[in-house]
Order: C-alpha cells, then sequence, then structure tokens
C-alpha cells in the first residue's frame, strides 16, 4: 500500500462508520497558546468543550482526518528512523453526548472506548491485515488522579480476546494524552504498537485541564485518535525508517544524487529531507522566517539546511527541485502546495540574508577548519558576537569541537562580555594603587602614566591607519595599554601581510611628524554620532560624550582621526615619538591582535 492509499483506506473506513471526513486544519493553529498544530484533535478543540456543535457543522458527532503536523519537541530526534519535525496524523475523533458505543451502530452519534478500540483493531487486522503476533497494547494504570482504565482492558480482553500479556499496563507519562495548549481535553489512552512501533494513540477525553494543571472531569467524554502515518507507512511497507517509504522516497534519491558527500551519512540525509519538507509545508501555509515563534522554528530550519548546503556540498540549486517533488507527492491532498512560487522566493530570501549574516563568519570557521583548531565555547562566542552566527550554525559547521565544555565556555564568555560591557569606558583612576585605570589604560606612576597616555594617542592613529590600508571592515575589538606597549585587537579575517604591516607603521609615523593637534569636544551622543567618530562596538555611551579628533583644530569633520573616547591623550602627535609594530597575530576567529611600542 503506498501512502496515497494508506489515506485513503483510512478515511473511507472511518466514512464508511458514519463519519464527516474533514480536511486537514492549517499548521498555524486558532489556539493563540500553541505555537503550531501538533495533532489532529487541535482543530476541534471546540467540539469537545460544547463550544462548537459538531452536528451542525459536520452533519455527525464523528469525524477522521489527515492532518498536517508539526511538533518542536523531538527535533534533536530528527535523523534516526522514526522522528520527524513535520509530519501527517490519521486520526478519528467523537464529540458530544456518548449514543449506543456499539461498534456495528453506524450513525452520527458521539461514541466512546468501546466503538473506538473495536473500530482501531479492526482497521488494523481486517483492513491492514496486521496480523495478532505482530501487535501489543498498552492500557492506563492509575494514578492518585485517575483511576485505572479498567474499561478499555476489558474491551481488549474480554471481548477483542487479546492475551493477558498483550496487555501492558502505562503510567501517566506513556498513557495519558493532552492537553495541547495551556489548557483543554486530555485524559488515558490505550495504544497499539505493530513490530515494537507505537503507530495509534487512542485518547478517551474524559478530562478538561484548566490552566494551572487542575483536571475536572467532562460530561460527554469524547475520542481523540491519532496515527503516525509514516510510521504506519514504514510498518506497512516493512521498511527500516520512515524516509524510506514513498512519502520520502524522491526526495531522499535526489539529496544523494546531488550529494555525493553524504554518501553513508544516513542521518544528514534524514535531517536534510525531514527540514526541507518541513519548510515547505510551513511556507505554504503562510509562516515566514523570524525571530520569533512558528517564524524562527521555520527559520531555525531553513538555517541549517543552508549550513548543511555548504557544509556537505549540497547543490545550491536544490530548492527547486525539492519543491516540486514535495509538490508533485502532496498537492492533491494539500493544494497550498500549489504556491510553490511563493516557497521558493521565501526560501531564497532567506538564504540571502542567512549569506550576508554569516558569509564571513562561515569562512572564518573553515578556515579554523583547515588549520585543524578546535573550536571551543569561547572561540563560538567570538563568532557570535562578530558575524552572528548562531552556536547552532558553528556546531554544524565546525569540524573539530570541544563538545563537552561548549555550552558552559559559551555561556561563560557571554556573562564575561556583558560584565565587560557594564564596566564599558568606565574611567577609575587611583584603582588598586594605579595612578592610571580606565580600563584602557594602565599606569602606575606619573611617569608610566606619561608613557601610556602617549601610545593611547598612536592606538588612535593606528587604528585609523589599519582602516587607510585594510578598509572600512576594520573595527575596534579591545584595546589595552600598559608602558610597555600598546596592544589593539580588531576586526579581521587573515593575516596582515608584511607589506600591509610595514604600510600601517609608516602612516602612525608620517601623522606623528607631521605635528598634528590632539583635540575633543564634549556633545550629544547623537551628534557625535552624525560626525563618524568610531564607536568602541559594545560601548555603552552616556547622553554626552566625548570625541577625541587628530589633526585639525577645530573641524571634526574633517580631521583624520576621530573616536569616542573619555581620554586622555598627548595635545600634539609630535609627543608620542617613534612608533613601532612589534607583532601580528590572531586574537581568536575572526579578530587580529597588534602589538606596537613608542621609543623617544
Ligand atoms: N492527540 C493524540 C496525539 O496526538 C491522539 O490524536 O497523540
Amino acid at each position: 500500500m503506498n501512502s496515497e492509499e494508506l489515506r485513503k483506506s483510512f478515511l473511507d473506513f472511518f466514512k464508511s462508520k458514519g463519519h464527516a471526513i474533514v480536511l486537514s486544519s492549517s499548521l498555524i493553529p486558532d489556539d493563540p497558546s500553541v505555537l503550531l498544530t501538533t495533532a489532529g484533535m487541535q482543530q476541534f478543540k471546540k467540539y469537545y468543550t460544547g463550544d462548537l456543535d459538531a452536528m451542525s457543522d459536520f452533519k455527525s458527532q464523528r469525524t477522521a482526518s489527515a492532518q498536517k503536523s508539526f511538533r518542536t519537541s523531538d527535533i534533536e530526534e530528527v535523523g534516526d528512523k522514526t522522528h520527524l519535525t513535520f509530519f501527517e496524523m490519521l486520526g478519528n475523533f467523537s464529540f458530544g453526548p456518548v449514543g449506543s458505543d456499539k461498534p456495528d451502530d453506524l450513525g452520527t452519534d458521539g461514541y466512546f472506548k468501546r466503538s473506538s478500540i473495536h473500530w482501531a483493531y479492526e482497521y488494523i487486522t481486517k483492513v491492514l491485515n496486521i496480523g495478532l503476533d505482530r501487535i501489543y497494547v498498552t492500557v492506563f494504570e492509575g494514578n492518585d488522579e485517575v483511576p485505572f482504565d479498567e474499561e478499555s482492558y476489558k474491551i481488549w480482553h474480554e471481548e477483542i480476546k487479546m492475551p493477558k500479556e498483550k496487555i501492558v499496563m502505562g503510567n501517566r507519562a506513556d498513557n495519558f494524552w493532552g492537553p495541547t495548549g495551556d489548557s483543554g481535553p486530555c485524559g488515558p489512552t490505550t495504544e497499539i504498537y505493530v513490530d515494537g512501533v507505537e503507530v495509534w494513540n487512542v485518547v478517551f477525553n474524559e478530562y478538561f485541564q484548566e490552566k494551572g494543571g487542575k483536571l475536572r472531569k467532562v460530561e460527554n467524554p469524547g475520542v481523540d485518535t491519532g496515527m503516525g502515518f509514516e510510521r504506519l507507512l514504514s510498518v506497512l511497507q516493512a521498511k527500516e525508517s520512515v524516509f524510506e517509504t514513498d512519502v520520502f522516497g524522491d526526495l531522499v534519491s535526489k539529496i544523494k544524487e546531488q550529494a555525493p558527500s553524504l554518501e553513508n551519512k544516513e542521518n544528514i540525509v534524514r535531517v536534510f529531507a525531514d527540514h526541507l519538507r518541513g519548510s515547505i509545508f510551513l511556507i505554504a501555509d503562510g509562516i515566514r522566517p523570524s525571530n520569533k515563534e512558528a517564524g524562527y522554528v521555520l527559520r531555525r530550519l531553513i538555517r541549517r539546511l543552508l549550513a548543511y548546503e555548504v557544509k556537505y556540498d549540497i547543490h545550491s540549486n536544490f530548492f527547486p527541485e525539492a519543491i516540486k517533488i514535495i509538490k508533485n507527492k502532496f498537492v492533491e491532498v494539500y493544494p497550498e502546495l500549489n504556491n510553490d512560487k511563493i516557497i521558493l522566493d521565501v526560501l531564497e530570501d532567506e538564504r540571502t540574508k542567512y549569506q550576508e549574516a554569516i558569509s564571513l563568519g562561515a569562512k572564518e570557521i573553515e578556515r579554523l577548519n583547515v588549520l585543524g583548531e578546535k573550536i571551543t565555547g569561547a572561540i563560538a562566542f567570538n563568532l557570535y558576537q562578530t558575524f552572528s552566527i548562531s552556536p547552532e550554525i558553528t556546531l554544524e559547521l565546525a569540524k573539530n569541537v570541544d563538545k563537552d565544555n561548549f555550552q558552559k565556555e559559551f555561556d561563560q564568555e557571554s556573562k564575561k562580555h556583558q560584565e565587560i560591557s557594564r564596566a564599558g569606558v568606565e574611567k577609575k583612576f587611583g584603582g588598586h594603587g594605579l595612578v592610571l585605570d580606565t580600563g584602557e589604560l594602565k599606569a602606575g606612576s606619573e611617569e608610566e602614566m606619561k608613557k601610556v597616555i602617549r601610545l593611547h594617542t598612536a592606538t588612535h592613529l593606528l587604528h585609523q591607519a589599519l582602516r587607510d590600508v585594510l578598509g572600512d571592515g576594520v573595527e575596534q575589538r579591545g584595546s589595552d595599554i600598559n608602558p610597555e606597549r600598546a596592544r589593539f585587537d580588531f576586526l579581521f579575517n587573515r593575516k596582515l601581510t608584511a607589506d600591509e604591516l610595514k604600510k600601517v607603521e609608516e602612516i602612525v609615523n608620517e601623522k606623528i611628524n607631521q605635528e598634528l593637534p590632539v583635540r575633543f569636544k564634549e556633545m550629544p551622543k547623537e551628534d557625535a554620532e552624525k560626525t563618524g567618530a568610531r564607536k568602541f562596538f559594545k560601548g555603552n555611551y552616556p547622553p554626552t560624550v566625548k570625541v577625541y579628533y587628530i589633526g585639525s583644530e577645530d573641524d571634526i569633520l574633517g580631521a583624520y582621526s576621530k573616536e569616542f573616547c573619555g581620554g586622555p591623550h598627548v595635545e600634539n602627535t609630535s609627543e608620542i615619538g617613534k612608533f613601532k609594530i612589534i607583532k601580528e597575530e590572531a586574537s581568536s576567529a575572526g579578530v587580529r591582535r597588534i602589538r606596537a611600542a613608542i621609543s623617544g
């Protein structure tokens, strides 16, 4: 049986039992307390509570559907044989007052445990022809709040003749379902396993869970069943995993064809196939990548796909192909897939945004990969600071990762960074026995202070000279000055050449020889920003700031160097003396470090 036949056979079966067939609802739920549609019952919540009347809307108190569903709870499991983010769920439902609850009652009134269990068993064994030897079931064992589901047990054992050893007791975690969202219908379940795989969850909504968790018994109990479509298919088609069934077959073969590097990387192929299909369905229902809620879920899926494209060299023209395959396979059931052009636009648009954000960072990771460097949490934090590469993406792209300490170190760095930012450009004269301690400048005596101040002005010149030679991408990432040397960290992606270093040094010395004035003006932060003065990227500046500028008495805009800075500085560049670069090296990912000294 292929997927189209299975869907049809399920719906036909329940139609023959008096059920109205209801189309799948959107993946965007009505219920604002849930992010995405996670189960077939969600669109029917109001029929269980009596707020809506199934008889007037569907001409039956019984419905059945094949429902698009999406769960983020198992996202880390995707890649194994059974877990998916997006999946379909086959389900039958009953609302309102229970009628005869006899399996041969093919009318339209509500039913409960007897009919549900008999029909489920009939469908599995008679329609799908699965033998009893491959089946076992579970029943809720009871706890303090909710009693043992004896009724279901008896139906299985006494009416269906299920042997006792095939009826397994399950606890609250395994055999009690719901609610979705912050409140709603819920109750004990009985579940059917085939070949050890859970395929059908039959829920008896005898309770309503209030916000806060309190359960109350409902007047009209309902039925909510859900059968994992892809899992059932894998059982029927005797496939090892859901990815080998016909719902995934073409997509998976195409991925393998496009990316020979994925040979023997079955789990990556599976994640790729799952996320691609999931993204397409989310977009088709109107979700757009963003930084919050469902949009963020979508963004995470797509960005993982894009990271994999780079990492595994998957042909980048693959999205149109994939959309075509998914559309062909599902459009008859889910006509929203006719939006294939929009779907492609959304994917490509996100690709552009992603590439802008991370291309530099990805290159940096690639460079570190080539060097065989271990990517630590601290490096990942730096990549995040510098290139907006999330730690997840770093983990995807990095070849060599210190997995054990990764998250801990990332968090530590992040905390440290917050503290540094808070300290900001605060000046602390006299702290720790130092004559001068601004955080950036440290001197223990008057004499040392003079030297440090000269180095400080030299650092401003160095910053501008680096921009002159290497371009506007150069941005200060750190500065630390003591009487021996200035240490300056800045954003740049590779080692500087000897030639570049020489040029930078020459420019600084030229500015020193020109005997340029060094001045500052205090002004509102907004005005300072308009001057184009360099700002420390994480500085928390007060409403009024000082801008130090070099090369002009009065004209900030025309000055050679200008920076937000608390000072202090020399009055004239001639006081600096001779400037020399001592060393250039990597400080961390994407950040270079120069040490420089002065003499004379
Ligand atoms: N709501 C239950 C589930 O999602 C049965 O449909 O498993």
